[in-house]
């Protein structure tokens, strides 16, 4: 099939109530009619996402925001106009035509304009928008190739649409609002820094604040060899000779290490192809059957804040020389 039809096969798919992953300039998504409660379950049901989690919706164009969403901030609207399409998540309040399954029971509902050709085409081809979250099970690492979705997913979803390598390789920065303030949810692909030069200050979401952000659960986007971060390799290191690790590098500063693998994230330093080549490097460290992956922090400004939120998410969270004994023992 050419792509063309591919789409084509897509929207039938999803007119019929199934669903398809699709491919988007962050990551894959598992997508659905938004409409469609029966279409919208099979989601949860595929990924295995327990239904307090809610789902982002994917529209064609600011103009059908008005379709799923009311009251909104004129700020908000500032926002779309300039990000979309591209990687910004908009909480706002919820029309009753999304279905509480998508918006796990909230009166609010998350959505986006994807910037990718095939989606859109995809997009504006059906009268109805498209649910979806990243097209990994549930806690998973996301997927940044059709190749991805198909490996974690391959007999559960009935097509994928392939459209390539996602070209930013991280999810979308979520904006939510507390009275028409607002609020950063996750870090993301777009800056923190670029979104305030439109929205003025934003606040910072934090686990302990009141806002109500389900899905930005401690561990999450996990491999399923363990993770580690050190801001001192070498060091990690030393009492691991005996230990299958993979590196996993920002850039090229360490050489001779006697590792399994080294997989360098941005030889040039490029937080942007850091960021594409993240997910995907991730992915294929834990197909090599490591005893443990070790990764370093990235400088905490710009698309590295995102980065590091996801490395933190994706770690085991436990001391390394800890589990280094514990394992040898
Ligand atoms: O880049 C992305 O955003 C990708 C692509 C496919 O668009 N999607 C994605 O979806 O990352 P997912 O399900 O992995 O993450 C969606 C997150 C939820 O975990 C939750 O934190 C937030 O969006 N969310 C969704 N609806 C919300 C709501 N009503 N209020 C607060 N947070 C919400
Ligand atoms: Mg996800």
């Amino acid at each position: 099939m050419n792509q063309e039809k591919e789409i084509v096969f897509a929207a039938k798919l999803l007119e019929q109530g199934e669903v398809v992953a699709i491919p988007t300039e962050t990551v894959y998504g598992l997508a659905g009619n938004a409409f469609n409660e029966s279409a919208v379950q099979k989601i949860f049901d595929i990924k295995n996402r327990p239904s307090s989690n809610p789902l982002i919706v994917h529209i064609e164009s600011v103009e059908a925001l008005e379709q799923i969403a009311k009251e909104i901030p004129v700020i908000a609207l500032s926002l779309a106009k300039v990000f979309w399409p591209g990687p910004l998540t908009l909480v706002l309040k919820k029309k009753s035509l999304v279905s509480d399954l998508v918006t796990a029971g909230q009166d609010t509902v998350a959505v986006r304009v994807p910037n990718h050709p095939v989606t859109l085409k995809l997009l504006k081809m059906l009268s109805f928008p498209l649910a979806a979250p990243s097209a990994n099970p549930f806690g998973y690492i996301s997927p940044t190739t059709a190749a991805h979705v198909k490996s974690m997913l391959h007999d559960k979803v009935p097509f994928v649409l392939n459209g390539g390598s996602c070209d930013k390789g991280i999810e979308s920065t979520i904006i939510g609002f507390e009275n028409n303030k607002p609020v950063l949810l996750r870090k993301g692909a777009i800056e923190q820094e670029a979104i305030e030069k439109i929205s003025g200050p934003l606040e910072v979401y934090q686990a302990t604040d009141k806002v109500r952000v389900p899905g930005m659960l401690k561990i999450h986007y996990a491999p399923y060899t363990p993770l580690f971060i050190s801001d001192n390799i070498p060091e990690a290191l030393s009492p691991l000779r005996f230990k299958r690790v993979g590196l996993l590098l920002f850039t090229n500063k360490f050489s001779g290490e006697k590792v399994a693998v080294k997989k360098v994230l941005s030889v040039s330093g490029s937080m942007e192809q850091a960021a594409q080549n993240l997910y995907a490097y991730l992915h294929e460290l834990d197909g090599m059957n490591l005893d443990l992956i070790l990764t370093e922090p990235f400088p905490d400004s710009g698309l590295g804040k995102a980065m590091n939120d996801r490395l933190r998410r994706a770690s085991s969270n436990k001391n390394i020389t800890e589990y280094y004994y514990k394992s040898s023992n």
